[in-house]
Order: structure tokens, then sequence, then C-alpha cells
């Protein structure tokens, strides 16, 4: 038999092995941070500003203490007196813990209460007297850089206005040159509204500090566990080592459980101080209104081209809302993330870059929502700015791109920006993807279509998305370099545990870590279990975001199971009494290379590792590996839509989707499959429907699922995938890409594309997301843009 199907036989690489963790999670026996319940806990609750920018003139607490039941009320004086009044964040900013001189944001927490139950907690917090003085509110970063503008963050000594930070990256004396030369000139200016993760389960933590021992132990909804201790140890100055995080179950990050939030904090503070346990869960409407949002960035663009359409230059500028605190995590050399990935997939000799950040009286934004840190953005601009060049030039939406597409022979390819990208298949995913929809049968639909009123569209996206931070030369958060990391324990019969870095959050890390151990060991994926998010046991890393898992702690696995396979490998050669260059390895079994039937299995040389080990050997068959990845990986894909708009309405029907995914090796192509299909769901709600915005003064709509919609079933299109394209990553050592993201940083223009398209003829070039139907017939009715900025005053 094959090594292949061997490998599937016992759950190896390639295998669409059901996932394992679904047997608790169908049973109801997932063990979420808000099923945890300890002797004596406590329960807090939040108080937060209903106000976006206001003084605090006095809290007055006393009628929340004389609640029976109520244990504490913690307030920013109160965190002040322990130097936890503020916090540092993941992006070099401070952040309040709790407000002591003024509320920045609607939601912005204020008091805390601690009581027996969450109930007394909350009718406490309503007990709370707080005087507040409104302040001018600055929902937008063009009112955060007008003259005259209020300074939201006064609190810092340097800050003089309410710019974060002014960066740029690229070859501006290059790209101007380009722009000289250029027979055209085409521009787009578009807004990437505020999205939110919005996790299923909501934030929370249970902090349990025992003065016995000395030890903090929290469980919490952390996708970094082992970033939180060190920022508890740093914050907090408690020694590390007595320190311990849990993540349990987690129901969806989507990287808003990355920050550290005031919530949690203030749970810990709450323990130390009354020596129980103290547990915070965060209600919808807080998750909502007040943890780590999404996008919201003003992208302008041009772009040079050349009337055979070959593009020369780019220019981009991005304005960036990033709220009252700049918390968001990202690699520290990059301001604005990695929304230079821009352009990545396609061959442009120059590109600059300009990036303002903000603050506005808003909740922390910017968060990596599904994204390795603003490539969503990247890509979504990328792939609008080029179909309104295509179109700008009079050319086939597909050909521009195959045209201007990195070809595959020029990999490893540099891009405008100074990435490296090592291997991809561009044009062979197009071409899937075009025959998938019928490409040429569709444009001539269209045309007749449109000869009889109706209007059909079909919009095209690609991506190719940086995947994997580090390597650790470029890639740091708060100065800790990006690397990830791998434990495997191999028992002696033949079973083994494999502990990272990681924390899955939903991905399925429990059944694909193991397959990667099958493969590279031999073992049945039944006999290993996985284990993440406890800092007690599993090896230091950092954690899950950015699909950096398959690509970092995945390739720390596959290089863990290599050391063990050596030893291995010296047990087997002392079983066979043969030397370790005479032995062979084949899945699961050792043999020697001039007998082959003579072996050993796995299990054997892992029993040999306790019982029968040669003279001189450390006895047990167990190793870590920290793995820190040459490159990030780069996969790619083309998603393409059909739609059809109804002129009298502008409600607007999906009539196909399909998707080409080419994310190198699949290790469970199932749980591939529904990465890909999340993704794109989630890029269909962005594009279609989720509504988050700020009115003037600074109340947040769409704090609630009436308003912020979730696509169900009902609603969502259906999604055909392809997957015959298979570059492998060329570093990774199983050659696979990360895949978490890739639907919903490039799903949003796919859609939008095909909208903008059965509006051909019109003039119109741009409907801002969520393309609502009284957007789209505002565009169809008046041939005009239809921008979704949030509103500005009129004396701005
Ligand atoms: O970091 P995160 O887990 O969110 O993203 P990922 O590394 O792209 O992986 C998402 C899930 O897809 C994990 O369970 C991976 O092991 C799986 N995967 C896979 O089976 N094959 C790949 N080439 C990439 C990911």
């Amino acid at each position: 038999m094959s090594q292949a199907l061997d490998e599937i036989k016992i759950g190896g690489l390639g295998a669409s092995r059901k996932r394992v963790e679904d047997s608790r999670f169908i049973r109801g026996k997932g063990n979420y941070t808000d099923d945890i319940t300890l002797p004596g806990m406590l329960h807090m609750e939040i108080l937060r500003s209903p106000l976006a920018h206001a003084r605090i003139k006095s809290i007055d607490t006393s009628k929340a203490w004389d609640i029976p039941g109520v244990h504490l009320v913690l307030t920013g004086e109160m965190m002040a007196t322990r130097n936890l009044a503020w916090m540092p964040t993941l992006s070099y900013d401070t952040q309040a813990v709790l407000a002591t001189d003024k509320v920045r944001f609607q939601g912005q927490e204020v008091a805390c209460v601690i009581a027996d139950d969450p109930y007394i907690a909350k009718d406490a917090c309503e007990a709370i007297d707080v005087d507040y003085e409104p302040l001018p509110v600055i929902v937008n970063p063009r009112q955060a850089v007008a003259d005259g503008a209020p300074v939201i963050r006064d609190d810092k000594e340097s800050q003089a206005g309410n710019v974060i930070y002014d960066w740029e990256v690229g070859d501006k004396a290059g790209t101007d040159r380009a722009f000289e030369q250029a027979d055209l000139v085409s521009k787009l200016q578009l807004h990437y509204p505020r999205s939110h993760p919005s996790p299923i389960e909501c934030c929370g933590s249970i902090a349990d500090f025992n003065r016995a021992t000395s030890k903090l132990t929290v469980y919490m909804t952390t996708q970094a566990p082992h970033i939180i201790r060190a920022a508890v140890a740093l914050v907090a100055e408690l020694p590390e080592h007595m320190i311990r995080i849990i993540s349990p179950d987690i129901g969806g990050g989507f990287g808003n459980k990355v920050p550290v939030y005031p919530g949690y904090v203030c749970s810990i503070l709450a323990s130390i101080l009354l020596e129980r346990p103290v547990k915070w869960i965060e209600d919808k409407s807080g998750n909502l209104i007040s943890t780590g949002f999404a996008r919201d960035v003003y992208l302008d663009g041009e772009m040079a081209l050349r009337r055979d359409g070959k593009i020369l230059g780019v220019r981009i500028h991005t304005d960036a809302d990033h709220g009252a605190f700049f918390s968001d995590a990202q690699p520290s050399k990059f301001k604005i993330g990695l929304m230079h990935s821009a352009f990545a997939a396609y061959d442009i000799p120059a590109a600059h870059l300009t990036a303002r950040g903000t603050y506005t009286n808003k909740a922390p934004g910017g968060v990596a929502y599904r994204c390795s840190f603003r490539v969503t953005e990247a890509m979504f601009f990328q792939e609008r700015m080029v179909q309104a060049a295509a179109d700008d030039l009079g050319m086939d939406q597909a050909e521009f791109r195959r045209m201007n597409f990195v070809r595959d022979e020029d990999f490893p390819h540099r891009t405008p920006f100074g990435f490296l990208t090592d291997s991809g298949q561009y044009a062979k995913c197009l071409d899937v993807g075009l025959k998938a929809i019928d490409y040429e049968e569709f444009r001539r639909e269209q045309a007749e279509a449109r000869k009889r009123g109706r209007l059909l569209g079909l919009g095209i996206s690609t991506m190719t998305e940086p995947l994997g931070a580090g390597n650790s030369r470029e890639y740091d958060i708060l100065g800790i370099k990006m690397f990830d990391s791998a434990e495997l324990k191999v028992h002696m019969t033949g079973k083994a545990i494999v502990r990272t870095g990681a924390k899955t959050q939903g991905q399925g890390h429990e059944t694909t870590w193991a397959q990667i151990v099958s493969h590279e060991l031999g073992i049945p994926a039944d006999d290993i279990v996985v284990e993440e998010g406890d800092t007690d046991t599993a090896p230091f890393g950092m954690g899950t975001y950015a699909s950096r898992s398959t690509p970092v702690a995945g390739a720390a696995v596959a290089m863990v199971s290599r050391k063990i396979r050596a030893k291995a490998r010296k047990l087997a050669a002392h079983l066979l009494e043969v030397s370790e260059e005479d032995v062979e390895w084949e899945l699961g079994r050792f043999y020697v290379r001039s007998a082959p039937d003579r072996g050993v299995t796995i299990q054997e040389c892992a029993m040999a590792a306790y019982s029968n080990m040669p003279d001189g050997m450390e006895p047990g068959l167990e190793n870590t590996a920290y793995y820190d990845p040459p490159n990030l990986t780069w996969p790619f894909a083309v998603y393409i839509v059909t739609v059809e708009v109804d002129p009298e309405t502008g409600v607007w029907d999906v009539l196909k989707m399909v998707a080409v995914d080419d994310c190198g090796v699949r290790i469970n192509p199932m749980i591939v499959e529904g990465q890909i299909m999340g993704g794109l769901t989630e890029a269909y709600a962005m594009a279609n429907m989720q509504f988050i915005t700020f009115d003037a003064d600074g109340n947040c709509v769409g704090s609630n699922y009436m308003d912020y919609l979730l696509p169900s079933a009902w609603e969502t299109p259906g999604f055909e995938l392809h997957s015959e394209v298979v570059t492998p990553c060329p570093h990774h050592p199983i050659g696979a890409k990360g895949i978490g993201e890739c639907a919903a940083v490039g799903g949003p223009a796919a859609f939008v594309n095909a909208v903008i398209d059965a509006l051909d003829g019109t003039g119109v070039r741009n409907i801002d997301m969520p393309l609502l139907p009284d957007r789209v017939w505002e565009a169809i009715t008046y041939r005009r843009d239809v921008s979704g900025a949030p509103p500005v005053r009129a004396d701005d």
C-alpha cells in the first residue's frame, strides 16, 4: 500500500478525519470559561460610560457599597493606588483600566462591582452615581486632525494632537517616476467600515488568587495565554512563575480575544484583594460596544498604468481610526500591520504607502479580525483598485489580472513593498475559477440580460496573504519575538501527548496536530492527545491569531516529531542489533535495509525507550521544538461570484460563488473546507449586512444583534470549493500554508466587485460596504458613488 493510503488509514496527512473536539462540543460537554465554578466564587460586573467623551467630576459609590451581597466596588482612583489605573497595550500605548480623569468612548469601563451573584453586582453598578461633564466628540479621523480638535489623549504629555503615527513604506521616488511615465492613472477612494469579530462566546475571566500558595490562576478567554502571563507579570508586578493562565474551550476568537481587556485586570485585582475567586463574564452588548473592533480605515489610492494594461506603480494612503487607545496587537515594526502586503500577487515595479493613525472617541479598534494584521483591508483595496483600473482601461477583468500576476517561474519574488513571496500558481487558480463559473457563458448571459433590463454582475477577487509571523528577525510583539513551540511525549505503550504554544478557538488543532505527528511517526492519530492553553504545561508560544498556527506551531509539531524519530532510530538500531546507518524508515516502522522483513514498530521503540535502551542513552521519548520560520507562508486564492441586482429595490442575490484556495499541503481537507466556508460566510456578511457605526455624539449604532447582523444558514449562499491547485510551501516542514483567514480576507471584494460590475454603464465606481439595498438603490437611481463613511459634523 502507498504511504498516502497508509496515512489515511491512521489519520495522518490528507485524512479528512472528523474533529475529535466535536464529540464533547455536540454533547454539550465543552468546558468554556463560564462553565467553570470555583468554591467561594464571587461575580464581577462592569459599569460603562454612557458618553463618548466627558470629564469625570465625581464618582459616588456609597449606595453600591450599601447593597447586601456587595463585597467590593472598584474605581479608577482605587486602581491608581496600586498603579493599575492604566495598563500598557500591545502596541506600546497605554489604556485606562478604569477611567480616572475622563471617559474617552461610549462603553468605557468606569467602575466594577464584585458581589455574591451577577445580578446583585449589576444592580449595584446602577447604584453608582457618576457626574460627567460632556466634552466635544470626535468620531472619525478627519475630525481628529481638524484645527482646534479637542485632544482626546490629554493624559499623555507627549501627545499634542490626535495623531498616533505617520508611517510610510515603499519606494517613493520610484513610484513618482512610474506615475510620470503612465499613460493612464486610475484612482479609487473607499472606506472599509468598522466591523466586529463578534464571537459567539463573549470575553471573560475567573481570577483565583491563593494567599497560602501565592499562586494566581486565571481561567480566561484568551487566544494568547503566554502573552497574557507576561503582561500580568509586568503590569501587576507578580512573579511570572506564580501565575498560571488557563485558556479552556473558546467559543470563537477571530482576533477579539487577543488584546488585554480591563475586565481581566479588574477580576485579578479583586481576587487578590478579596482572596476569593472572582468571575467576570461580559455580556453581548458589552462585547460589541467595548472590545476589539476591526478595520475602520479610509483607503485612497491610485494606479499608474500603461495603455497595454501593465501596472507600473501604486500609491496608497490610509487613515485608520484606532479609537481612544491604540491597543490592537501587531508586529511592532509595522504601524498599520501588514497593509503593505497589498499587491503582493502582482508584478509591480514600484509602490509607496503612507499611513496615518488617529485617536477618536470610539472603542479601541484595528484588531486583526480573521486577518493577518490589516491584510483584509489591503486585499480589499487591491482587488477593488484592480477592477477599477481594468474598467478604466476597458480591459477584461480576468485578462488584466492574468497579465499582471507574478508568474510561476518568477518565484522567489520581491513584492513592491519588500516582502519575499516564495511560491504559487496564480494563473492556474484563476483558470480553475473561470472554468468553474463558466466565465465566457456568463458574460454572454449578462449582455443578453442587460438588453432586457436585468442587472447581472461578476466579481473576481484574488488574494495572497502573509501568514505565520515570525520570522523573529522581523516580527515581535512588545519586543517578544514571534516564534512558536511544540512538546511531544511518547509514552511507553506508544500513545502520545502533544502540546503547543498555540490555542485553538474552533479551528480543530486537537485533530490536526495529531495528524502531523501521525504523518511523521506513524502513530495512529487516535493514539495522540493534543493539549493547548495552559501556561503551566504548554511550552511558551505566541498564541493563535493571524493564521499563524499551522505555519509556526504546526511546523514545530513536525520538527519535534522528527527529533523523536531520530531518537527512535537509535533505539531501533539497538533492538535490531545493526548500526544506525543500516536502518531505514517507513511510516510507523524501522527496518534493516538489507533485510526489510526485520523491523520494529515505533511503538516497540517507545517501549524500549523506557525498558531497554542502549548503554549511555538517556531514558524516555520526549522532546520540545521551538520553531522560528524562515519566512511567512503565502497561500493564494481566487474567489469569483455572480450576482443579480434588482434595479427597483437595490437588493442583490448571489447566483453562484466559486472559491479556489491553494494553501499548500492540506493536513485535513475537511477542516480546511470548513475554514473556507466560515471565512466566506463572514466575507458575505461584511459585504452585505454588517453595519456598526457611530452617530455624531459617539453613540454606537449597532451594538446589538438587531442592528449588527450575523448571517445564518438561511441568508448565506452556497459556495463551490475547489482544491485542485496545491503549491507546497517550500520552507514549511510539511509544505503547508495557513488557511484560517484567507476567505474572510479575499472574499469581500468579490461580492462588491460583482455588484459594481452589474452597475456597469452607470458610471458608479464604488459603493462602500455593507452594500445595503438603499445604498445600491441610491447608486443605481442617482448614478453616483455611495460612501458609507461615518457622519462628519457640519462645522468640520
Ligand atoms: O492559526 P489558525 O489555527 O487560526 O489557522 P490555520 O493555521 O490556517 O489553521 C486552521 C485549521 O486548518 C487548523 O486546524 C489547521 O491545522 C488546518 N489546516 C490544514 O488542515 N491544512 C493547512 N494547509 C492549513 C490549515
